[in-house]
């Protein structure tokens, strides 16, 4: 399984030191593939203590251009130089709150494939969305949008993330029917798109709400080949217990 905590923006560069120190200490190496995307700011440092350790690192956001100005961004080159291996692309919060579009995502999709950075496409209907039975047809906008012009072998670089808007820090959670539902649907589009062989390798992840009682029951559903876990993630002893409680 694969496991991404999403720490948003939470801890100062000391915080995450005494969280990473915690968190290693208790982590059992090659049970799961673990990713911690941090705030820009610990990156260097995380990269520096997790030396060693299987723990992957990821940025959250990266800019839609490749260099130059664009004052207060930071391109996919500078994350890959500083050995970052995983990117957050198209989260909810940073679509609606930030105006992120469906443009934009689709070129840091390619600029941080291009920088060799793994892509985590974050995708998921609203409350209204869902009131209206339009999660399929919003799921298949989003990943058609984010995946344009992308060549089926850059798909091994892409982990998508279904995440409904209203289950983030909601504490509620889909049945676990419509979230294997949501994620046969999401492989229909990119077996239509691409091919089935590519709708089945693809990873698929689920995310809002994960916490340590739901964690194991959620990795079990059928397709579901990870977690992204916000508000679980930001305690290192809890974090850690989560990640040997998935037993998948
Ligand atoms: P919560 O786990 O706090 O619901 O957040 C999910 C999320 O947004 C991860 O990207």
């Amino acid at each position: 399984m694969t496991i991404i905590a999403n720490l948003k923006m939470n801890k100062t560069n000391s915080e995450i030191k005494d969280y990473i120190m915690k968190l290693l200490s208790r982590y059992e190496k090659g049970k799961h593939e673990v990713v911690l995307c941090l705030p820009f700011t610990s990156l260097t440092t995380a990269k520096f203590l997790i030396d060693g350790s299987d723990v992957k690192l990821g940025a959250q956001n990266l800019c839609d251009d490749e260099s130059g100005k664009n004052t207060g961004e930071i391109s996919g080159e500078m994350l890959h130089d500083i050995g970052i291996n995983y990117v957050i692309i198209g989260h909810s919060e940073r679509r609606t709150k930030y105006k992120e579009n469906a443009k934009a995502i689709n070129k840091k999709i390619k600029i941080a494939l291009k920088n060799r950075l793994k892509v985590v496409l974050c995708v998921g209907e609203s409350l209204a969305d869902k009131n209206l039975l339009k999660t399929f047809e919003t799921l298949k906008t989003q990943i058609e949008d984010a995946l344009k012009g992308l060549y089926e072998n850059e798909l091994e670089n892409i982990v998508i993330a279904y995440e409904p808007i209203w289950a983030i820090g909601s504490g509620k959670i889909p049945l676990a029917k419509e979230i294997e539902g949501s994620i046969k649907a999401i492989r229909k589009v990119i077996a239509n798109d691409f091919s089935e062989k590519a709708s089945q390798k693809i990873e698929v992840l689920y995310g809002g709400s994960v916490d340590n009682k739901n964690c194991n029951t959620i990795a079990k559903i059928k397709e579901v080949d990870g977690l992204l876990v916000g508000g679980a993630c930001l305690d290192a002893v809890n974090f850690s217990q989560l990640i040997k409680d998935v037993k998948v």
